[in-house]
């Protein structure tokens, strides 16, 4: 079996566990804490050393992280829901010193789009988009099975306001939105996706899509749209199978 540690740092909670990369599966126990309040890189590096420190000593098996940021070069270049102390941090270096050794580290939604497609339900010809409804809304183009990284979909300005503000799984909890007035705000993101972009399918992942069939059968959208199969622990597999360098080879006989 070929395996890696993938851990998936959130605006919520930091959670990892050890992959087997031929089939994706957990292979460990699924460690997961709470991200320190304030999100401090201090804070975040410590609990990721206390996480990886409990589930391998190996230093050679290979070990992805990703992070809720625009990652270039290794660097955070943003931090929407963690410290602002992110921002044009050595990020990957830090964590490399503090963890002893080398690791991969890419944007959190980047890396479960990518299991999704080596995983999940998003290997499939032409654009796909999937998005994570979290604490953030999450994004990762996918073109013919090539990621095209840092896209940052839960950004873009509707109606005046930040995307992800209004139609993340984080503003349903805190404003006590039902289903149904979820699902407007959902509808309004998805129809400007489809405008901008004529993507051949949508995935929808985040924790909140394991109660896909409350929401997604509210949309109406031309484009077909499908919970992600992998759930929470997309962005666990991806690091992990993007650190050992596993690539996405289309699946042969499917066409758009
Ligand atoms: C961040 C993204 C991240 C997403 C999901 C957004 O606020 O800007 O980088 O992928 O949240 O965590």
């Amino acid at each position: 079996m070929t395996r890696a540690i993938g851990v998936d740092v959130g605006g919520t909670g930091i959670k990892a566990a050890s992959v087997d990369l031929e089939t994706g599966e957990l292979v460990s126990e699924r460690l997961k804490v709470a991200t320190p309040e304030g999100g401090s890189p201090g804070a975040i590096v410590r609990e990721v050393v206390g996480l990886v420190e409990q589930l391998e000593a190996d230093r050679a098996t290979p070990l992805g992280v990703c992070f809720p940021a625009v990652v270039v070069h290794g660097r955070t270049m943003s931090a929407a829901n963690v410290s602002h102390e992110w921002i044009g941090l050595e990020a990957e270096r830090l964590f490399e010193d503090h963890l002893g050794r080398d690791i991969h580290f890419v944007n959190d939604a980047d890396a479960a789009g990518f299991a999704e497609v080596k995983y999940g339900v998003a290997n499939h010809p032409g654009l796909v988009i999937v998005t994570t409804l979290g604490t953030g809304i999450g994004s990762a183009m996918i073109y013919n099975g090539v990621l095209v990284p840092n896209s940052e979909l839960g950004h873009l300005e509707l109606d005046g306001h930040d995307a992800e503000k209004r139609a993340s799984n984080r503003a349903r909890e805190s404003e006590g939105l039902s289903w149904e007035e979820w699902a407007v705000r959902l509808q309004r993101y998805y129809d400007h996706l489809e405008m901008l972009f004529s993507p051949e399918l949508f995935v929808v992942g985040g924790g909140v899509s394991k109660q896909a069939e409350e929401f997604l059968p509210l949309l109406t959208l031309r484009t077909p749209i499908v919970a992600a199969s992998l759930r929470n622990n997309a962005g666990i597999m991806g690091s992990a199978a993007l650190a050992a360098g596993w690539t996405v080879p289309l699946s042969s006989g499917r066409t758009g």
